[in-house]
């Protein structure tokens, strides 16, 4: 039963005490989350790993990027786990380094040394290696504009990895023509554009969030039809005409924020993974919050940590096993940690 299962879960977070860390992203499910030792976005969860420094054990729930990411940062002897190995991102996983590097191939031949390339966090560790050995560096939703202004500081051009919504929302955000944005095609090889390409400023890498993708300009308009005083709040993972119809966007830390400080009575519909928008649900019995799709959007992979998965992993732990480790290698950490020190330096 789950009470069994939360009751082992204790066990092993009383016998290892400070040994153990356990962070949980905000769109894992409450099973989960009511034992994370912090929650917190992409961003925070990576400055608190890089912080923690008495951890032995740091099991990431969260996705594979994550727990890549908290192994970078951290230590060598300080070993991080993620409790279900299929727990990846599809968007992630629409970037891989070979596409990578064949792009920059044929994109440095046409416009030479003008690129920088930038990471969303949400990319194999490969990736933000190739990043950072190029000059580059990672974001994430909260710290998007700093880092694109940055990268502007740098270069004429930059290329944006793998996420073209996140990239198109903040270069638009920041004063960047949509007629000076080209899409990268991984797929083909080829740069969608129509205009002269001198006139390009942001290359966008044909990738997206298979969550996001699902609030649309018609649930928008539904809204707006159903509820006229309802305020719409979404990721920056929508798409540009999803988040030009909201009326705010940000990370899911402060998405959280916007409710949390919101008027008691006041109507939100939240365009971000459900397990975040329930939470917020059962947390403000004052506010009216509904989801911006009404089928409610889960992101399968964040959902494969359950309650049987760490209990599991960790009792392994506890019997001194090492399954489920999340191990980058030395010569792709290197770069990572620059693309990444890069992002931590300015957040
Ligand atoms: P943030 O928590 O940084 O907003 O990231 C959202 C997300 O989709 C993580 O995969
Ligand atoms: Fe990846 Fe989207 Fe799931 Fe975040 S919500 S882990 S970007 S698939």
């Amino acid at each position: 039963s789950a009470e069994e299962l939360e009751g082992r879960v204790r066990a092993v977070k009383a016998a290892l005490g400070s040994k153990l860390y356990i962070p949980g992203h905000h769109y894992q499910k409450d099973e989960i989350i009511q034992f994370a030792d912090a929650a917190g976005d992409s961003l925070q969860l990576a400055q608190l790993c890089e912080k923690n420094e008495e951890a032995e054990h740091i099991v990431f729930c969260g996705v594979h990027f994550m727990a890549e990411t908290a192994d970078i940062l951290t230590a060598k002897d300080q070993k991080v786990y993620l409790p279900d190995m299929r727990a990846g991102c599809s968007m992630a996983d629409m970037a891989d380094i070979y596409q990578t590097e064949r792009a920059w191939e044929k994109l440095t031949a046409i416009f030479g040394d003008t690129i920088l390339p930038l990471t969303y966090v949400n990319s194999t560790a490969a990736i933000k290696s190739f990043v950072g050995e190029n000059g580059g560096a990672t974001v994430t939703s909260s710290n998007a504009e700093d880092m694109v202004r940055w990268a502007f500081g740098q270069k004429e051009r930059i290329l944006f990895l793998p996420d073209q919504h996140l990239g198109r929302n903040t270069a638009y955000n920041l004063g960047v023509g949509l007629d000076e944005m080209a899409v990268w095609n991984p797929i083909t090889d080829e740069l969608e554009f129509d205009g002269p390409v001198e006139t390009i400023k942001v290359l966008l890498w044909k990738g997206h969030c298979s969550v996001h993708e699902n609030f649309t300009v018609k649930n928008i308009e539904d809204v707006r039809n159903e509820y006229p005083e309802m305020k719409v709040l979404v990721h920056p993972e929508c798409s540009r005409e999803v988040v030009a119809l909201s009326d705010l966007n940000g990370s899911t830390s402060f998405i959280i924020n916007v409710i949390e400080n919101a008027e008691p009575g006041s109507a939100w519909a939240i365009g971000t993974e459900m397990n975040l928008v329930n939470r917020l649900i059962k947390d403000h019995p004052d506010k009216h919050i509904i989801s911006l799709n009404p089928h409610m959007c889960p992101c399968l992979t964040m959902n494969r940590i359950d309650l049987p998965h760490l209990v599991w992993c960790l009792e392994t732990i506890e019997e001194g096993g090492e399954h489920n480790v999340i191990k980058v290698d030395d010569k792709t950490a290197k770069f990572a940690k620059l693309a990444l020190d890069r992002m931590l330096e300015l957040s």
